[in-house]
């Protein structure tokens, strides 16, 4: 599914009413009438139990609430619309909706600036759900006066909320909040989604998400060139099914680097993650002292030992790695590797030489951030898969930076280093250096725990050996990783399960989603 950011929206608008000439006022009713049955569906049973209080704003989004307020009131429904502004303030097509409602028998209040009222207050404790048509699309800067005076109410009165395209206060393009935002537990939104009901903090103020189709023409969002898209599915699965007449060599070989004294988990998780999404062989290169370790802990995966010191690799061992790394189809490097003067020098010359599909994480990404002069110049493609913390590294940039701004994060950080990006965390990010952006909607609270990237670099890794591109396999593992994640919380609760048990839950996905998609093929 495609979202839109406010910018795109518009213009979609403005083609809609001038190209293809159909009256803004008709996108309004479209869009009201929508909403008020998507408000019926989902408040239904429960709207006999007091009228509907519509809070509205004088632009379009209030001119939605006026279509909305009389929608209902066509349907029997009792409604009161609340307006936080001078009437003379309401212009265009929201006027034209504005003036209709005069002339019909319902209850229509205008607040003033200095506050609302205990008997505003009253009457919204007594409504049976309240309608936020306050702002939407055209929020351009925190909210202040009489519209926050509004929304903190709205909060305090415990009242269901029922958005009109996005909770107002939220930015509809990052998701942030901008001053102080509406809780709905539902949001109509229009034509398509808006970005930012799908980025934290958005996403919890939006409540369930419905799309109404106000009539832009399909075409116009075609040609709309929208770069970003929310990973509601496993896009692109059917490439990993499987032929009769294969065998291992046709999944490919991921060498992976990972683990060090007391990391040697990160290296197991890693490369058995790999077995788990189907790469056909994985060897895992491990300091030569660490062998025996490995070797008890690992069957199905090889293991490549190499000169080391006690702990970690040593840059002794890079012409043997470069050797075996040319004879891959894919890279995967970071968990628990270290990061010393030795380790640093591997990845160095590893970002610059190796010409097969990497996936960078961990270790190898704090490392990486100590050299800038590497960006733009590795020889194949590269997934980067950081944590907050590890973003903020490779962007000198502070972790607590990335956390509220994670979008530009993780597009800058693309761009930077021309890599693939996961900018990991509650709705993961995927970032091409073109541009396109990709949000996960799998996965949950209780994956924030060790060794859960591990199992995602793996995974990552698995995908590339098997020939898909940088942005699908980095998307798609992406959701499997968060699926398999869902499936355990189920099973097992929400807190305490292990990485190692999403990544055992992994071929009992695929084959749940294989078989769904042998029912209903479709992307
Ligand atoms: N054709 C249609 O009918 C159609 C199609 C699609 C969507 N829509 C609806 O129209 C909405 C967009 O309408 P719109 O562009 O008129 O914008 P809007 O979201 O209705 O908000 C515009 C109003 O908000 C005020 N405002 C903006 N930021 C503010 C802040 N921080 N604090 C207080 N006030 C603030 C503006 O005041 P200033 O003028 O003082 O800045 C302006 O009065 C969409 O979200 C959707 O609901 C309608």
């Amino acid at each position: 599914m495609r979202v839109a950011t406010a910018e795109v929206i518009r213009e979609l608008d403005r083609r809609t009413i001038e190209e293809a000439g159909m009256p803004g006022a008709v996108l309004m009713e479209n869009a009201g009438r929508g909403a008020a049955r998507a408000l019926r569906e989902h408040f239904r049973g429960v709207l006999q139990h007091g009228p509907v209080a519509l809070v509205c704003g004088p632009g379009n989004n209030g001119g939605d609430g006026f279509v909305i307020a009389r929608t209902l009131h066509e349907a029997g429904v009792a409604t009161e619309v609340f307006l936080l502004a001078d009437p003379q303030r309401i212009r265009g097509d929201a006027r034209i909706y504005w003036e209709v409602l005069q002339g019909l028998d319902i209850p229509i209040r205008g607040l003033k600036d200095d506050g609302i009222s205990e008997d505003t207050l009253e009457q919204w404790r007594g409504a049976s759900c309240i309608v936020d048509a306050i702002l939407g699309t055209g929020l351009v800067r925190p909210v202040e006066g009489l519209y926050r005076k509004a929304i903190e109410a709205i909060g305090a009165c415990r009242r269901p909320v029922f958005a009109v395209d996005l909770p107002s206060g939220i930015c509809a393009d990052t998701g942030r909040v901008l001053g102080a935002a509406v809780n709905a537990v539902c949001t109509a939104t229009f034509g398509l989604p808006k970005r930012g009901l799908y980025l934290y903090p958005g996403a919890a103020h939006a409540g369930r998400i419905v799309c109404v189709d106000i009539g832009i023409p399909g075409r116009f969002l075609e040609e709309a060139g929208i770069l970003d898209e929310i990973l509601d599915g496993p896009r692109g699965i059917d490439g990993l099914r499987r032929e009769p007449d294969t065998h291992k060599g046709t999944y490919g070989h991921l060498f992976v680097l990972a683990g060090s004294a007391g990391k040697t988990g990160a290296a197991c998780l890693c490369s058995g993650s790999a077995l788990r999404c189907g790469a056909g062989l994985v060897t895992a290169g491990i300091p030569r002292a660490l062998t025996p370790i490995m070797e008890q802990k690992l069957t199905e995966v090889m293991s490549l030992p190499l000169p080391g010191n006690d702990e970690t690799l040593s840059s002794d061992a890079l012409t043997e790695i470069m050797d075996f790394a040319s004879s891959v189809q894919g890279l995967a490097i970071g968990p628990g590797m270290g990061v010393n003067e030795e380790t640093e020098r591997i990845v160095r010359a590893l970002w610059v030489d190796v010409d097969v599909p990497m996936v960078w994480d961990a270790d190898a990404l704090t490392l990486l951030a100590r050299n800038p002069d590497l960006a733009g110049r590795q020889s194949a493609p590269v997934v980067v898969t950081p944590h907050p913390g590890e973003m903020g590294r490779l962007l000198g940039k502070p972790a607590a930076w990335v956390q509220t701004n994670r979008l530009e994060a993780a597009m800058n950080c693309s761009r930077q280093w021309g890599v693939v990006t996961v900018l990991k965390g509650a709705r993961s990010l995927i970032a091409a250096p073109d541009g396109r952006l990709r949000i996960n909607l799998t996965g949950n609270p209780g994956m924030a725990a060790a060794g859960m990237g591990d199992v995602l670099t793996g995974m990552i890794g698995a995908l590339l050996v098997q020939g898909m591109d940088a942005f699908d396999a980095a998307s798609l593992a992406v959701w499997l990783h968060g699926a398999a994640g869902d499936r355990v919380q189920q099973a097992v609760g929400p807190i305490g399960f292990l990485a190692s048990e999403v990544m055992h839950a992994l071929p009992g996905l695929f084959k749940e989603v294989m078989e769904e998609r042998e029912c209903s093929p479709s992307d």
